[in-house]
């Protein structure tokens, strides 16, 4: 049975985990959902409460797994580990949270998984980064959630600030998931044409130069004012999850800002950040190099010098 299935592994049955699930089971692009948590407990709840929900949802198994459950997997996500507490960046939980994803990632090599694997954990570059190294470099196979959810934050926005259907707007978040990330905006479009060119006939705001900022900096705090309100993000990371889920079990081809290991993409190598990448059935399928603006080459390179700080730390 389980070869014609489509099976998703879930690691870390926290704030992150259970909001992937809940958006996953409802999505219909699973057949069978396995939640794995250190603490037993707290993935076996989440399954039976889930459960309860079968008569509402598309057909679907859920199960709390152990690590014999990688073998058949298709896509494993990880969102296990320390989560930030308020006033913390993503980076205080380095240490932490490497030594987590070495120790799952070991338990899946044990299992001989050909899955996919997402990185959801914070520092998200990082974690990535050490993911990959422990499934020996494979770059395709392995990502990070990177900037998909702070893209999404960056499209939301414009599209309130302008007046226009988020569907009509293309935006996104390039370089860390974190204080360093800047909004691409060569790249961004709305209603076809370029940023450049819409602003001055959107008549959404006087001074559009200064409002850029505004936004761009609205995204990056958007994490921090969560947390402070709720103690935690989940909601919208559980989504992007999902969004990266279809691409990878509907073999979409979508271009996504996920956090991928560079071989001399834009004259970077030896660092995982987000840049946009085609996401298929195998995983990453190509990064794709777009022309930067002189300042957001500088702004992606002032990203790299970052996460390798933290990378030093981690390896
Ligand atoms: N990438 C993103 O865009 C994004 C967004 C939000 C949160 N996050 C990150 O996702 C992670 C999870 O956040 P959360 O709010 O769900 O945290 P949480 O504390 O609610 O949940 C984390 C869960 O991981 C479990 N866990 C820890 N070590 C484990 C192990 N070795 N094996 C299995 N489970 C283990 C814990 O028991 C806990 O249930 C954090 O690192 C957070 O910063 C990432």
């Amino acid at each position: 049975m389980e070869n014609n299935t489509r099976k998703v592994v879930v690691v870390g049955a926290g704030a992150v985990g259970a909001a992937y699930c809940y958006a996953l089971a409802q999505s219909g692009l699973a057949d069978h959902i396995t939640l794995i948590d250190k603490n037993t407990d707290l993935a076996r709840g989440h399954v039976l409460d889930l459960r309860h929900g079968l008569p509402f949802l598309p057909s679907l198994t859920i199960t709390a797994g152990t690590a014999a459950d990688y073998r058949g997997a298709d896509l494993i996500v990880i969102t296990a580990g320390a989560a930030q507490q308020p006033g913390q960046s993503r980076m205080h939980l380095l240490t932490q949270n490497a030594a987590i994803i070495r120790a799952i990632m070991a338990d899946i090599q044990a299992q001989d998984s050909t899955a996919v694997i997402v990185i959801a954990t914070n520092p998200v570059d990082v974690m990535a980064y050490v993911a990959i190294q422990s499934a020996g470099k494979n770059r395709a196979r392995v990502f990070g959630s990177g900037t998909v959810l702070d893209s999404a934050r960056f499209r939301q926005m414009l599209s309130s600030h302008c007046g226009v259907d988020i569907q009509n707007v293309h935006a996104y978040i390039l370089g860390e998931h974190g204080d360093s990330e800047f909004a691409a905006w060569s790249m961004t479009h709305i209603a076809g044409m370029p940023i450049d060119e819409y602003c001055p006939i959107c008549g959404a705001c006087e001074n559009w130069e200064s409002e850029r900022e505004t936004i761009q900096q609205a995204v990056r705090d958007s994490a921090y004012h969560i947390i402070d309100y709720k103690g935690a993000t989940n909601w919208a990371i559980g989504l992007a999850l999902v969004r990266i889920t279809r691409a990878v079990l509907r073999d979409t081809r979508s271009v996504l800002t996920v956090s991928t290991l560079l071989e001399g993409e834009y004259g970077l190598r030896d660092v995982c950040l987000s840049v946009p990448c085609i996401v298929s059935a195998q995983g990453i399928d190509k990064v794709i190099e777009s022309q930067l603006s002189p300042a957001e080459e500088d702004a992606l390179a002032r990203s790299a010098a970052v996460i390798r700080t933290a990378i030093a730390e981690a390896v």
